[in-house]
């Protein structure tokens, strides 16, 4: 049905006649909570420093680990960058290029990470799928197998915020954004720390550091020290709609993930700004 009483053809919808700009008449109709598009589905980031780049030691107990949880669970694996990340952004940093570029090199490391995860995991059904894909197609792939694997970086690309050199979004934050978006049962990022502790365990005051068993992104966002995951998971944390809680768990320590997925805390809990 379309209106012509003025110049402007309007289509018959609660937006039509306003800008979307007054948060007070956007409200009645997008303040509405989303669906949950998976509600069954668990998220599992694993650190490309943390566990991938050690190789077999950490990568097969941790394998190993998802194999298991297969049957119990229906699975995203999400993979973040490491090493190789780190020196492609030295040598583009060196010959100045914008963060819109380096943003999609690191994320090609966060995919070979996936495709090294998802070859281990190939005899249970699990494979690689590109973004495109999570973003249409998971439906369908976790419909065929019980999990699949994909880089957790955003595809911001060229789009990525210009503030830092280093992309803010990385990983945890991607893997956060889909986990929201999804309206997934849980997130849980793997590290190689128990979880977050108030200051770097491995760094020079590391005696010091005590582990902070429960807490929240507005309380970590008043903290200025370095973090175990990226500090921008902070930002999309405190407008999250659906995940209310991540774990942050120690994947070098065999049945944390599968106690974390049991619901059982045994790393650091989260909370977001939907808790
Ligand atoms: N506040 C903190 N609490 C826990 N770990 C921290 C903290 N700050 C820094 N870290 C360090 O972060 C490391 C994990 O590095 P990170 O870059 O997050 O790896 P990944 O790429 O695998 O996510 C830990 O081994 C730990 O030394
Ligand atoms: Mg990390």
């Amino acid at each position: 049905m379309t209106d012509t009483t003025n110049s402007i053809k309007h289509v018959a919808s609660p937006l039509a006649r306003q800008t979307l700009q007054d948060g007070d008449l956007t409200r009645p109709v997008a303040g509405v909570r989303p669906i949950r598009l998976l509600p069954w589905l668990q998220i599992v980031k694993i650190g490309g420093r943390s566990i991938m780049d050690r190789g077999p030691d950490a990568i097969l107990p941790i394998v190993e680990e998802l194999r298991k949880l297969l049957p119990e669970h229906r699975l995203l694996i999400l993979t973040g960058a490491g090493i190789r990340a780190r020196h492609l952004y030295s040598v583009g940093l060196d010959l100045g290029l914008p963060v819109g570029s380096l943003a999609p090199l690191a994320a090609s490391e966060a995919g070979q990470n996936g495709h090294i995860l998802a070859s281990l995991l190939a005899s249970e059904g699990v494979s690689y799928v590109e973004h495109p894909t999570i973003e249409s197609q998971l439906a369908v792939h976790l419909s065929a197998a019980r999990a699949v694997v994909g880089s957790a970086f955003p595809p911001y690309h060229h789009h990525e915020f210009p503030g830092s050199r280093i992309p803010p979004h990385r990983a945890d934050t991607g893997a956060f954004l889909l986990a929201d978006a999804l309206g997934a049962a849980g997130l849980t990022i793997v590290e190689d720390v128990d979880g977050v502790y108030t200051s770097d365990p491995n760094g020079p005051d590391g005696q010091q550091a005590q582990f902070l068993s429960e807490t929240s992104a507005a309380d970590l966002a008043k903290f200025e020290g370095t973090l175990p995951f990226d500090r921008a998971l902070l930002d999309v944390m405190a407008t999250a709609r659906h995940i209310e809680r991540v774990q942050v768990v120690n994947g070098l320590v065999p049945g944390r993930l599968t106690a974390a997925l049991r619901g059982e805390h045994v790393g650091t809990i989260v909370r977001t700004g939907a808790a």
